[in-house]
């Protein structure tokens, strides 16, 4: 079975390495031999072994009947969308790590796949190397999922522990991030929230089996989280992650991106580092959590991977992926109830108090300051409680 890859970048490089690697081992678990006839990069590699067999020009692979697999691992919309679409109305079927793609164009592509009777599989896009997607699409398949709740930014969670566990500058940490290959070309999708709302669109369209775009999730990255709020959060017993929420209730789906206090007694207190961790919650099956290596080089290529066995073990029979081009429904937004995490000035402490209606204990950090968890209540009427204050932080807390 030939195939090829697109982009010679991180994961590119490492899908490579793990296809060159488990040779035989992949060999059998495919039922047949897998090479790699081209990889597709504008650039040169001198002196590595990829320059045998790369191009520069993807007429060349998409015009080889030979090929039947890709692993379009280049990243962003433009031109990996364009490529995808022209190789699977081909016959060849695409594996790809590029949510930013699957999450604005994944049901279209699905269904071109479908008509030309090959596979669009996208595992390595949430979740880096945990095996997320195919146990929503096939595992838990019988039942109706109520919740997903997951720490799904790697470069996000490294930062936050690297402030939180071992009082690490922010930028410091995003660099450490950036060296070990975590980060996203601009990290700016990953402080930013954008990368973890690509993941919760894509994850919200397969638990609804329709539509959830990035434009219907609210999100709000780190860039606003201090080392006072993670020391304040330490001192009320919780850590601060970035979690993708979605809940499905009555046929409505509501989806958000934010950062949490998260508690000790929560799996996903215990994530650290480059983990993620994704709690789903089916009807039938009840809570299944999801933990392992979110972003890096091999874990990612491990799950491109996988994609590649499948396809080409069952490559002329290809599998059915839930995902209509439909919209879902949403729920209205704001309408979710939740604690809050508030930090102000002493001076605006009392009124703050009065106003939430706050008697528990608070924590502080800084002289000048102190920070509150408030009662439970619905974001709209949080919102219109503080209207009149000066906060300097809030955050919501997961229960
Ligand atoms: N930048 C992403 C992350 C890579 O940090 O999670 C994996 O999708």
């Amino acid at each position: 079975m030939k195939i090829a890859i697109f982009g010679f970048g991180t994961v590119g490089s490492g899908v490579y390495d793990v296809i060159k690697m488990n040779s035989d081992i992949i060999a059998k678990r495919a039922g047949k031999p897998i090479e790699i006839k081209y990889v597709l990069d504008l650039r040169d590699f001198p002196g590595n072994p990829v320059q045998e067999v790369l191009v520069h020009d993807v007429d060349t692979i998409l015009n080889d009947p030979e090929v039947k697999i890709i692993a379009e691992v280049m990243g962003g919309i433009n031109p990996a969308y364009d490529y995808t679409k022209r190789a699977l109305s081909l016959g060849k079927s695409v594996c790809t790590s590029n949510k930013e793609l699957v999450a604005a164009h994944g049901a279209e592509l699905i269904e071109l796949a479908k008509q030309h009777n090959c596979d669009y599989y996208f595992e390595a896009s949430v979740g880096g190397g945990i095996p997320i997607i195919r146990s929503l699409c096939d595992c838990l398949v019988g039942d109706d999922i109520l919740e997903i709740k997951g720490i799904v930014n790697g470069t996000t969670n490294y930062i936050l522990t690297r402030m939180g566990e071992d009082g690490l500058d922010f930028n410091v940490a995003l660099k450490e991030a950036q060296d070990n290959g975590y980060a996203e070309r601009n990290p700016a999708a990953d402080i930013e929230g954008t990368d973890a709302q690509r993941k919760a669109a894509i994850l919200a369209s397969l638990a609804a089996g329709a539509q959830v775009d990035c434009d219907d999730i609210p999100t709000e990255g780190i860039v606003n989280i201090t080392a006072e709020d993670i020391a304040c959060a330490k001192s009320l017993g919780a850590k601060i992650k970035l979690l993708a929420s979605i809940r499905r209730d009555d046929e409505k789906v509501s989806a958000m991106v934010a950062p949490f206090l998260v508690f000790e007694n929560c799996q996903l207190y215990h994530v650290n580092n480059v983990f993620n961790g994704i709690l789903v919650t089916g009807n039938a099956t009840g809570d299944v959590m999801f933990y392992g290596k979110g972003a890096g080089k091999l874990p990612t290529a491990g799950a491109v991977a996988g994609d590649i066995i499948e396809a080409a073990k069952y490559y002329g029979l290809p599998s059915d992926i839930i995902w209509s081009r439909e919209k879902a429904h949403m729920s209205e937004q704001g309408s979710g109830v939740q604690r809050f995490y508030v930090r102000v000035s002493d001076k605006t402490a009392m009124e703050a108090r009065k106003a939430l209606g706050v008697t528990a204990e608070s924590a502080s950090s800084k002289a000048g300051e102190v920070a509150f968890l408030t009662e439970a209540m619905s974001e709209n009427d949080f919102l219109s409680k503080i209207k009149n204050l000066e906060v300097l932080s809030k955050i919501r807390v997961y229960d």
